[in-house]
């Protein structure tokens, strides 16, 4: 079963096409960065302008990369929510009218879904490529962690009541209250001048600080242990800034980049102190530290062997070796996907459709997009 997903939730226009649900024969990601970097931010009305423009080149290009035609597809699978709406809608209405066109099963795919399945995809894909890998044990404790979402879930297989082919079934344990760890980088990285998206230059420049240097102390919750706040942290952070030397370095950073269209992080390095860099390394760690015990927590609580951790913020590198030595030293085996499946991409869509293809779960005409669209009970 050759199926096209199609992404388009927030700031990036993606296509792809994955055969049986496990093998990525092309999958295209249009980003909107450089659109948006110049606001420090998305512009949602740029973003679904944008995605007008992208959407069908896109998929003509997935197609031509997979080496197939629109007609060779057997399913459509759309990113339905949660996310821009105005940005959901192209992508929903485009594949929407693409199924109707050519009388293809549609179904819609809940964003967060996609993203789990993006390790689960990984997994068959490095077994098709004949690497050795492990196989993830469900039901698998697992932390959806990007620019809009920070959420802990209990994945659990199950088979449908209809047809009896695999589903799958997903317990919120926990999420954030306030600002996702992604767009908490993205925020610190703008308040410093560090340029947009934050996470991959504060991945970067991480390295040269030192993050015992600042001690955040850890973020306490009260009610339910394993959800998330780092609106705290990003505020802790511009306290450390304020009144201080780095305000006025932050601003010479920023005319500096305004001059330029790209900045390498060797380069921005050199326009950091060392107070700077060792104030996004000890920001970096403590919302390191925060993910893995709350994810750690929720897998000693639903007893699983298998941890699976994905989303734009599951890139970062400190996070993924902190996640293997940890998991290792607790007894848990830890998935993540590789990074072009874990930022924002259409294999991870197209994957979770397949499952929904099979069992039988399509979608009608009435299929429409939702900003707020919460993923399991
Ligand atoms: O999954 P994604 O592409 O989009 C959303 O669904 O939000 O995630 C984008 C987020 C951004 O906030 C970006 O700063 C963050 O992922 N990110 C990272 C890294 N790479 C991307 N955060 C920390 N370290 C990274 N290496
Ligand atoms: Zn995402």
């Amino acid at each position: 079963m050759l199926v096209l997903g199609i992404e388009s939730s927030c700031d990036e226009t993606a296509a792809a096409l994955v055969s049986e649900g496990a093998k990525v024969l092309s999958s295209v990601v249009a980003s909107q960065i450089l659109t948006h970097a110049k606001y420090g931010g998305i512009v949602p009305e740029l973003a679904s302008r944008e995605h007008l423009r992208k959407i069908e080149p896109v998929v003509n290009e997935a197609c031509q990369r997979a080496r197939v035609v629109i007609g060779d597809v057997d399913g459509v699978a759309v990113t339905e929510g949660p996310g821009l709406i105005g940005s959901l809608l192209v992508g929903l209405v485009y594949g929407k009218a693409l199924a109707l066109a050519l009388s293809k099963p549609l179904v819609g795919v809940n964003h967060l879904e996609g993203h789990i399945h993006a390790v689960l995809l990984e997994n068959s894909m490095d077994r098709l490529a004949g690497k050795p890998v492990e196989e993830p044990q469900l039901p698998a404790a697992t932390l959806v962690v990007s620019g809009g979402h920070t959420s802990l879930f209990l994945v659990e297989a199950g088979r449908s009541p209809t047809n009896s082919c695999p589903v799958f079934n997903y317990k919120r344990l926990g999420h954030t209250r306030d600002d996702a760890a992604g767009e908490a980088f993205d925020k610190v990285a703008k308040l410093l001048a560090l340029g947009y998206p934050g996470g991959p230059v504060i991945d970067q420049l991480a390295r040269w600080g030192d993050a015992q240097a600042v001690d955040f102390g850890r973020i306490k919750m009260k009610g339910n242990p394993l959800d998330f706040s780092f609106s705290g942290l990003k505020t802790a952070v511009l306290y450390r800034v304020r009144g201080t030397a780095l305000v006025a370095e932050a601003e010479q950073r920023r005319a500096w980049r305004q001059a330029r269209e790209s900045a390498s992080a060797d380069e921005l390095r050199a326009h950091c102190s060392q107070a700077t860099l060792d104030l996004i390394a000890s920001f970096q760690n403590a919302v390191v530290r925060d993910l893995l015990e709350r994810t750690l927590a929720a897998a000693d609580a639903a007893q699983v062997d298998s941890i699976f951790v994905s989303g734009g913020v599951a890139c970062n590198s400190l996070l993924r070796a902190r996640f293997a030595e940890g998991s290792r030293a607790r007894g848990f085996r830890v998935f993540f996907p590789s990074p072009a499946l874990c930022t924002d991409n259409a294999a991870m869509i197209a994957a979770a459709g397949y499952y929904k293809l099979q069992a039988g779960q399509l979608a009608d005409a009435t299929l429409t997009a939702y900003a707020s669209f919460p993923l399991g009970t």
